[in-house]
């Protein structure tokens, strides 16, 4: 099998720098692409490609695809990650706030799935897999335009599962969860095991879906 090239957003920390590293472990070549420096991903990827720049602006997206094309020639899969969840009571947030969160976790997805695509259809085999909330199913009051963005992500990931299909390109979404209103959260290795799933090559009819990872605190 030829060796497949991932890109993961929001590499630099958190279940991004832990999506990089798992892929890396499978075999993958992986470029991280953020806002911050990635010498902690790197630290522990041989071979990373480490591309600093927000996912909201197209710009910066087209140099770092570009970056990674020069260093691997090929891209395969897109983990959309990056996410901002900031928490704040309905009645307080602004119309600065909604944007910017819509931006980051629901026009940023869309900006850099198409700014792939090119590479993904030029490769013949791609998965896109977006990392939304199981909030979205608990719907905690306190996160109104968070909720409303990964709705938007799922929704996303379903009208692209059919625009892709015959590409030969998955789409899936993954909803982690917290557990027991968040007296747990979810174990990078919970949610590690299903990104390897979504994007193995034997799960080629798994497109448009919706992974829910909440210990059973939610239900889709
Ligand atoms: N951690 C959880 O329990 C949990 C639960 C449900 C969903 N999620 C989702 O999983 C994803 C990752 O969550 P996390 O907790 O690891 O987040 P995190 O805050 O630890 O890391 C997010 C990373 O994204 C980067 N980032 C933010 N805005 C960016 C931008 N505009 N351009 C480029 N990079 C940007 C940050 O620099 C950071 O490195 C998010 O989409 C989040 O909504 C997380």
């Amino acid at each position: 099998m030829e060796t497949r090239t991932a890109l993961v957003t929001g590499a630099a920390q958190g279940l991004g720098q832990e999506f990089a590293v798992a892929l890396a472990a499978r075999g993958y070549r992986v470029a991280g692409l953020d806002l911050a420096p990635q010498p902690e991903t790197a630290a522990k990827i041989l071979d990373y490609v480490e591309l600093v720049g927000d996912v909201t602006d197209e710009t910066q997206i087209g140099e770092g695809l570009e970056r990674l094309i020069d260093r691997f020639g090929t891209l395969h899969v897109v983990v959309n990650n990056a996410g901002i969840y900031p928490a704040k009571p309905f009645e307080e947030t602004t119309a600065d706030d909604w944007r910017r969160i819509m931006r980051v976790n629901l026009e940023a997805p869309f900006l850099v799935t198409r700014a792939a695509l090119p590479y993904l259809k030029a490769a013949g085999w791609g998965r896109i897999v977006n990392i939304a909330s199981a909030a979205v199913f608990s719907a905690p009051p306190t996160m109104v335009p968070y909720i409303a963005s990964k709705a938007g992500l799922i929704g996303f990931t379903r009208a692209l599962a059919g625009a892709l299909a015959p590409y030969g390109i998955t789409a899936n979404a993954i909803a982690p969860g917290t557990v027991d209103g968040g007296l747990r959260t979810p174990e990078p290795p919970d949610l590690v095991s299903t990104l390897l799933y979504v994007v193995d090559e034997g799960s080629d009819f798994l497109t448009g879906q919706t992974l829910n990872v909440s210990g059973g605190s939610t239900y889709l």
